[in-house]
């Protein structure tokens, strides 16, 4: 064994030993990419029939969500770890999936008759993995990527990471000789105390590690072992990852999230600074000294093969938004004192505020928001803008009223969009849920699993476990109309087999229909406010 044998087999065995949970990221939702590469003028395979492979999948949560929901498509993962791949197996099997395929094997050995891939999709893996593995995954990434396919590869970047590295080291200093696993995450936990409160006053990078701590303290143990104290981790510098990829004759197209690589996101000073310094330059070096200005940690980086760099745009081409369908999960929030009167605010589900007094802007919001989980079209959209527009206002002037306020909702991270339709249905009689998901509740009931639930938008989203929701859960098979749901609930409150959420049980109480219809109702909504339902 040399020596990158020897940190491939204590990967595999670190993972085998505490597997990482495996759930969906959005971001890579080959339907996502296939959209941002719109953005940037560039086709990709469509995603009803696309061949997807992930690289170190994992139990190939991130998959599932894509098979269940494209049954012609075919998605095929590949991890080192064979336990998590077992795990991932076992679950497939059950739901009785035939277009997923997990290999237990190693990214090294894929070569060119592992076949082409639409989407390839490496993510949370580049930065720890020895340099031999990151050599590996880019050159499957021009080695089985179809002419027109979309790779994404995730990484963490300088120089956010630069605090962050600091903190591993001295984290990793604590655990060292520690025996088990469990040991290693304590005394882990001991140094971060320490980071958070024991540093001088004088100490130069004081607040930027204890921020980094900080932020270690809210994550999983899981992600504290694999993310923080794993044998490898290798942040670089974005200048980095796109040189390596161009040598492998790979072009970098864009990140998953155009709009965080865009300065006037970040203010006014950054928007100016960042353009005094880098007009002219390339994008790559601009994206870079952007990284500088606002610290940036984690990369998402799109790549397409080296032949069509010619084709990418400079910027998104936002026209192309009239082709798409989109949703937005923003919840009403309380306007400030002193706000007027006619402003209304909302907050994005990363916590972001939005504030808005254009009543087409409020049109378009309110529109999406009745419909989520379900996509509206460009078209949906002009029809909910217009009776807000002005009466002179054209066809043309409301297109572009309505794209201006796409924009400002991608800017501030609110926007989801896709080139085709999601398959929730609004008119839906009879509560059904999104493909995939009544196989894996049903084994979710019994076990813990390896992997999340999900929604058809690619998020992780879980069930609720209270007993009401767990009740109407088990009694949602696609065949039940919503007014037999209510009826089994009364009946199962009346007889105390579910007992109201006040804690209150209604062991023989009467003319409980009214209080199953609320009940039922709220359940319902939580269900299909998270996409569970079709
Ligand atoms: C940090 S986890 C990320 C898992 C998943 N992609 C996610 O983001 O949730 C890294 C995964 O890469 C796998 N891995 C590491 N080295 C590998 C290799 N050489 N070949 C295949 N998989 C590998 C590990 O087993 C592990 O499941």
């Amino acid at each position: 064994m040399n020596q990158t044998d020897d940190i491939v087999q204590a990967l595999s065995d670190a993972y085998d030993e505490t597997p990482y949970e495996s759930y969906a990221f959005p971001l890579t939702a080959p339907g996502h990419l296939r959209a941002v590469a719109a953005l940037y003028g560039l086709k990709a395979p469509a995603v009803e029939k696309a061949r997807v492979l992930e690289l170190g999948c994992a139990a190939g949560g991130n998959l599932l969500p894509f098979a269940a929901a494209h049954p012609g498509a075919q998605a095929t993962g590949v991890d080192l770890s064979a336990q998590q791949i077992e795990s991932g197996q076992a679950i497939i099997k059950a739901m009785g999936l035939k277009n997923i395929d997990l290999r237990a094997m190693s990214i090294t050995d894929i070569t060119k008759d592992f076949g082409q891939f639409d989407y390839i999709i490496v993510h949370g893996v580049f930065s720890w993995v020895p340099p031999a593995v990151r050599d590996a995954i880019l050159r499957v990434c021009r080695e089985n990527l179809a002419p027109d396919g979309i790779a994404y590869v995730s990484y963490n970047t300088y120089p956010g990471w630069k605090a962050s590295d600091v903190v591993r080291d001295a984290m990793i200093l604590n655990s060292h000789g520690a025996q088990t696993p469990q040991d290693r995450l304590a005394r882990a936990k001991d140094m971060l105390s320490m980071l958070e409160n024991g540093l001088s006053a004088g100490n130069p990078m004081r607040s930027a590690l204890q921020q980094a701590a900080r932020q270690l303290r809210k994550c999983s143990d899981y992600y504290l072992i694999h993310e923080h104290l794993e044998a490898v981790n290798a942040p670089c510098y974005f200048l980095e990852f796109a040189a390596a990829a161009q040598q492998a004759g790979l072009a970098y197209l864009a990140d998953a999230e155009p709009q965080s690589c865009m300065a006037s996101n970040y203010g006014n000073n950054v928007a100016v600074l960042h353009n005094a310094l880098s007009a002219g330059s390339p994008r790559e070096m601009r994206e870079q000294y952007l990284d500088f200005a606002v610290g940036r940690q984690f990369r998402k980086s799109l790549l397409i093969h080296e032949e069509r760099a010619q084709a990418i745009l400079e910027t998104p081409e936002v026209n192309v938004f009239e082709k798409m369908h989109f949703g937005a999960r923003l919840a009403q929030a309380p306007a400030p004192a002193g706000a007027p009167s006619k402003e209304r605010h909302y907050r994005t589900p990363r916590g972001r505020g939005i504030a808005s007094t254009d009543s087409t802007f409020v049109a378009v919001v309110e529109a999406l928001r009745q419909a989520w989980p379900h996509a509206l079209s460009f078209a949906g959209l002009l029809d909910a803008a217009r009776p807000k527009a002005k009466r002179t206002t054209t066809q043309d002037e409301l297109t572009v009223l309505v794209l201006t306020h796409l924009v400002e909702l991608l800017n501030a991270d609110a926007l989801e969009y896709r080139s085709e339709s999601l398959g929730y249905d609004p008119e839906a009689i009879k509560p059904q849920w999104i493909p995939g998901l009544a196989a894996l509740q049903a084994l979710a009931c019994n076990d813990v699993l390896p992997v999340g639930t999900y929604n058809l938008w690619h998020h992780h989203v879980r069930l609720p476990t209270d007993e009401l929701s767990k009740f109407v859960i088990r009694h949602i098979n696609g065949q039940t109309a919503v007014a037999d749901l209510r009826t089994k609930l009364r009946d199962a409150l009346a007889s105390g087999e579910v007992t109201h959420p006040s804690g209150r049980s209604l062991k023989r109480v009467r003319n409980l229909d009214a209080v199953a219809q609320t009940l039922l109702g709220e359940a319902m909504n939580g269900l299909r406010s998270q996409g569970f339902l079709l």
